[in-house]
């Protein structure tokens, strides 16, 4: 099999993206493919958005924001195959014959749904499957559908997704040994990719920053009608602090301002703000210097996420020229799998 590296990585399309999801994922994921010649393939895992989120109009919003959100920070649709998952049929034929090929017993041990079912357990009256679909079951089928479908070999997660990385791994190595010979697997075996020099961002009070402790920043602002450098500033300036006064010593590695500074300074740039720290800076200041900090690096992106948010036309294009170039793959490499299961034509016709 070739050696060259092939990364495939996945973007839920739920909300908005937030600085967390810029340091941590946009940003070293563009970063990566540059100055090498590694396949890439990221995908809007809008089917995986249906488990979390079932009303269509914040689905359609995301999918457009997202979209907007990856083309703006730079990603080079020529150079990488970004496509809309739901666009590529093959990868929902494929997941029911993974499922087909899947022990209920591995699924049992995926943490999403096990989160769920402990909740259930420890909550008096509450039946062990509330709130559990299929869906959320079956999440890392389609995960595994995902990665296999185009035979990736590194795939870019957070540290969360690894599980989910060694299940494809387990239900590739499956399918390959009861459908294929040795010296021809169908699938690669697929390798997480887990950069720890990616920062994890501290949101607004302190805590991670995430969606589901509503303490996110918005990347681009949450509302297109209002200006996003002034929305920046406003998140910024809701950063939970202490009560120190401008004048006093402090901490700088206990303030989630010098937490998001590091992850835009250059290391000058942080011994620096650290030593501003130490001889007593006001929280006012501090707020401003990072603002102005985050702000350089995003504002370059910033008009042209307007315009495509604007222009969803040229938005939808550049999805379905990525969806040609990975149905390309897709359907080659289903119809090969069809046939190791044993689904093909009863004989040729004329
Ligand atoms: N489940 C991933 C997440 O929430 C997104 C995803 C879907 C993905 N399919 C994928 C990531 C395939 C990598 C490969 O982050």
């Amino acid at each position: 099999m070739s050696e060259k590296k092939r990364i495939l990585t996945g973007i839920t399309t739920s909300g908005i993206a937030h600085l967390g999801n810029y340091v941590g994922a946009i940003r070293p994921a563009i970063q990566s493919i540059q100055n090498n010649d590694d396949e890439a393939f990221f995908f809007l895992a809008d089917l995986h958005a249906l488990i979390k989120c079932q009303d269509p109009v914040a689905v359609h919003n995301s999918t457009k924001a997202i979209t907007a959100t990856w083309l703006a920070c730079g990603l080079d649709p020529e150079r990488v195959t970004f496509y809309r998952q739901s666009d590529i049929t093959e990868i929902l034929e494929l997941a029911w014959v993974l499922n087909c090929n899947c022990a209920k017993g591995l699924m049992n041990r995926a943490h999403a749904y096990k989160a769920q079912v402990d909740i259930n357990n420890t909550t008096p009256g509450l039946d062990p499957d509330f709130g559990i679909s299929m869906g959320l079951f079956g999440y890392p089928v389609l995960m595994a559908a995902d990665i296999l479908m185009f035979n990736a070999t590194h795939v870019p997660v957070g540290k969360d997704q690894i599980q989910h990385i060694e299940m494809a791994r387990d239900i590739a190595g499956t399918f390959n040994f009861k459908y294929c010979t040795k010296d021809n697997p169908l699938f690669v075996l697929p390798n997480a990719m887990i950069d720890d020099d990616t920062p994890l961002l501290t949101g607004l009070d302190g805590r991670k920053m995430s969606k589901s402790y509503h303490n996110t920043i918005p990347l681009f602002g949450e509302d297109p009608n209002i200006d996003g450098e002034k929305a920046l500033k406003k998140a910024i300036m809701r950063i939970v602090t202490n009560s120190q006064l401008p004048e006093e010593p402090k901490n700088p590695d206990d303030s989630t301002i010098f937490e998001i500074y590091k992850a835009f300074a250059t290391p000058n740039e942080i011994a620096k703000f650290r030593t501003r720290f130490a001889t007593g800076i006001g929280w006012g200041e501090a707020k401003e210097i990072l603002f102005n900090k985050i702000n350089d690096e995003i504002a370059p992106f910033r008009k042209r996420y307007a315009d495509l948010m604007a222009n969803p036309k040229e938005m939808e294009e550049i999805l379905q020229f990525g969806a040609n170039k990975a149905r390309y793959e897709s359907r080659k490499r289903l119809a090969k799998i069809r046939k190791a299961v044993g689904i093909k034509p009863l004989a040729k016709l004329k």
